[in-house]
């Protein structure tokens, strides 16, 4: 088994037109080693021409959510056929034999392809969307630096596989913390893919603080509308309810408490990934899910008028003066066509933007601390020691 584990496995998907005699493959499942002719189905059911979707961490938690309703077609719509590239390591590659064979067991018609492998040279080719969630957690008495270098490193290989082998285009989210670093060496290992075309996941952090003033406020979540997580996806992210609206009307004069705003919503928010560790006794999964569906449709389905949503995207050329060349959250808005504009019409006070520069110095500190990987030099690491991944108490 081990000599196969570097190539890839392709597999293919049920309820098609067979176009010769079932082709075995000596890694395949059951009805994923039939061959299909996609084009006959794409031509009598109007489909879109099929996505290739690469994940990796595909055998984790996360991923056993995102998985299911990617093929279900709840993220890109029921007329759009994917192919999900899954990557996963050498010591996960039985869990992620798993996780094709319960794919496989749901038959879902929109999933066209299902391939597993541990080379992300070979899972990410022509790959449309990367969603990143692999990363290693902070181990016991580990550093966060430590932690920074490690998961760097993964990130550096990636980005170098995607600027080898992914489409030109390709939509990158990523999740594995510490997500804006990673996100920034990513890209700046993948010279030749639009810098704007990457992502760290603060989309969960917008969907807490939405569920915290909805809360607070009394009405159903859905009322709340321009929430902008600034920042970090750590404990010094910037949680906006300056900007924010709760039924259109400004948050502020919603929630007339502003110690509670300033102190016990920010700091829910910053600690809700923490709290949930405590709970579970791992971190959040399925809100995790759920919040990168909620950031891929974000970018293939048109902004709401008037509204924006949160993501870490690239700085540079930001309209508010944070400091260039970080991947930090900002507000975003989306004709539906994968790309975003940053909202321009924000404001700004003192509060805000006193911790708007706390969690920019932080990822400041951080870049330095991965000079090494992003072919910027000797890196220092000198972190501002009272912050953390919303994970760590
Ligand atoms: C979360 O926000 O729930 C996670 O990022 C926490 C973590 O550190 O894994």
């Amino acid at each position: 088994m081990k000599a196969k584990l570097s190539s890839i496995i392709e597999v293919q998907a049920p309820v098609a037109v067979k176009t010769e005699e079932p082709k075995k493959k000596p890694e395949c499942y059951g009805v994923f080693c039939l061959t299909y002719d996609l084009k006959a189905e794409e031509e009598t059911k109007s489909w879109k021409k099929l996505i290739n979707i690469a994940v990796s961490g595909a055998a984790g938690m996360i991923s056993n959510h995102l998985l299911f309703k990617l093929a279900s077609g709840e993220v890109f719509g029921p007329d759009q056929p994917i192919a999900l590239k899954l990557l996963g390591s050498e010591r996960s590659i039985q869990a992620l034999e798993g996780v094709a064979m319960e794919l496989e067991d749901s038959l879902f018609p929109l999933l066209r392809e299902v391939s597993i492998g541990i080379d992300p040279y070979e899972v990410f080719q022509d790959a449309e969307w990367a969603l990143l969630i692999g990363a290693k957690p902070r181990g016991p008495g580990m550093e966060r630096a430590g932690l920074l270098d490690i998961n760097g490193q993964i990130f550096a290989e990636q980005g170098k596989a995607l600027n080898a082998v992914a489409s030109r285009n390709v939509k990158v989210i990523v999740v594995g913390n510490p997500c804006n670093t990673n996100a920034l060496i990513c890209l700046k290992n993948a010279p030749d893919i639009p810098a704007k075309n990457f992502h760290a996941l603060t989309r969960l952090d917008e969907n807490r603080a939405k569920c915290q003033l909805a809360l607070k406020a009394g009405v159903f979540y859905d009322q709340v509308s321009n929430m902008t997580i600034w920042g970090n996806h750590s404990t010094t992210q910037v949680p906006d309810f300056l900007n924010a609206k709760i039924s259109g009307i400004p948050v502020k004069e919603v929630i007339k408490d502003t110690k509670w705003l300033e102190e016990e919503f920010t700091e829910k928010v910053q600690k809700r990934g923490g709290v949930l560790i405590q709970k579970w006794g791992r971190s959040s999964a399925a809100s995790t899910a759920v919040s990168i569906v909620d950031a891929i449709r974000s970018l293939v389905t048109p902004t709401p008028e008037g509204d924006w949503f949160s993501s870490g995207v690239y700085t540079t050329g930001n309209p508010y003066g944070i400091a260039e060349d970080i991947v930090f959250s900002m507000p975003c808005r989306s004709k539906g066509d994968g790309d975003y504009e940053l909202v321009k019409d924000v404001i700004f006070d003192d509060y805000l933007w006193n911790r708007i520069k706390k969690t920019e110095a932080e990822l400041l500190a951080e870049k330095k601390c991965v000079a090494h990987l992003t072919g910027e030099g000797i890196a220092v690491c000198d972190l501002p020691g009272d912050t953390m991944l919303p994970g760590e108490m």
